[in-house]
């Protein structure tokens, strides 16, 4: 069935994911959620797509946070439920083996931000705005905000975020390593286009495997997170890619990887 907020747009092995429901300023409800969830699930197993861009439709918002009218009437086993299902679609995008890049094109507001944090990475208009505005409604982030900011910002700002519920700049956001790069509006696809761009023209075993290497640490003791690293280490040195792209450098041209 056709996605009603979701579409996705393939270009030369580049997706993007644009989330529109404008009216709403994008925000999250159970549909969107389950069209998310779908679209990564597909992104994922297609074999031609190599990277991922999210974003919001529209100049003001990229997700301007779960949908309060949504949200107004649950229970606490529907509030958990919610949460959880909210919390299973970010992971799944986490734990995607292609680079996902979140651009934040305005607000990322509650469940916005927090599926910018899923992602691997993040881009920014010089108009967008950040915030876990929660608390002011009554509850805390729970799509992920309070385990997935402290562990990028720090556990200072990250509480001064959710306590306050108070929203940041782009440049805040770069400050605090909330964003990796900030853009202004009208090149921020493009820009972030050509971020991708220089990430895939490495190899895609290599890149998908970076990925899980650093996932896997974040959750393991040090020791355990170093055997796992190499291992997957010893897993590239059985592939093409990596005979490709040492034998390229020595004779001084660009790699071709083919992703065997
Ligand atoms: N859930 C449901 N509807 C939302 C929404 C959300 N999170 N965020 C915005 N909307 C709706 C508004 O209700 C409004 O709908 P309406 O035109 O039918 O009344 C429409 O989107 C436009 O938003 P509006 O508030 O009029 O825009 P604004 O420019 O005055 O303010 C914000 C923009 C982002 C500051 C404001 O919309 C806001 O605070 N949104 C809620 C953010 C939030 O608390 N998110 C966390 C949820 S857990």
């Amino acid at each position: 069935m056709a996605n009603r907020f979701v579409r996705s747009d393939i270009v030369d092995g580049l997706a993007v994911v644009t989330i529109d429901r404008q009216d709403k300023l994008n925000a999250l409800n159970a549909e969107v959620i389950g069209e998310l969830g779908a679209t990564f699930d597909a992104l994922r197993a297609n074999a031609g797509v190599r990277g991922v861009i999210v974003t919001g439709a529209g100049e003001k918002a990229f997700v301007a946070g779960a949908d309060i009218a949504e949200l107004a009437g649950m229970g606490p086993l529907t509030g958990i439920a919610v949460s959880r299902a909210g919390q299973q679609v970010f992971r799944a995008i986490e734990r995607m083996p292609q680079p996902v890049i979140a651009a934040v094109n305005g607000f990322a507001l509650g469940g916005g931000l927090e599926l910018a944090l899923a992602c691997h990475m993040r881009t920014a208009s010089s108009r967008a705005r950040f915030g876990l505005p929660e608390v002011k409604l009554g509850i805390i982030p729970a799509y992920g905000g309070t385990v997935r900011l402290p562990r990028l910002v720090g556990r200072g700002r990250a509480n001064e975020m959710i306590l306050t519920g108070e929203m940041i700049d782009a440049a805040e956001a770069h400050r605090i390593g909330l964003v990796n790069r900030v853009h202004e509006p009208a090149v921020l696809m493009d820009e972030t286009r050509a971020l991708m761009t220089r990430i895939l023209a490495n190899g895609p075993i290599a890149l998908a495997l970076a990925l899980e290497s650093v996932d896997h640490a974040a959750a393991t003791h040090t020791d355990a997170a170093l055997l796992h690293e190499s291992d997957l280490f010893g897993l590239l040195a059985g592939t093409d890619d990596m005979r490709e792209g040492m034998r390229a450098f020595l004779e001084k041209r660009a790699a071709r990887f083919t992703g065997r």
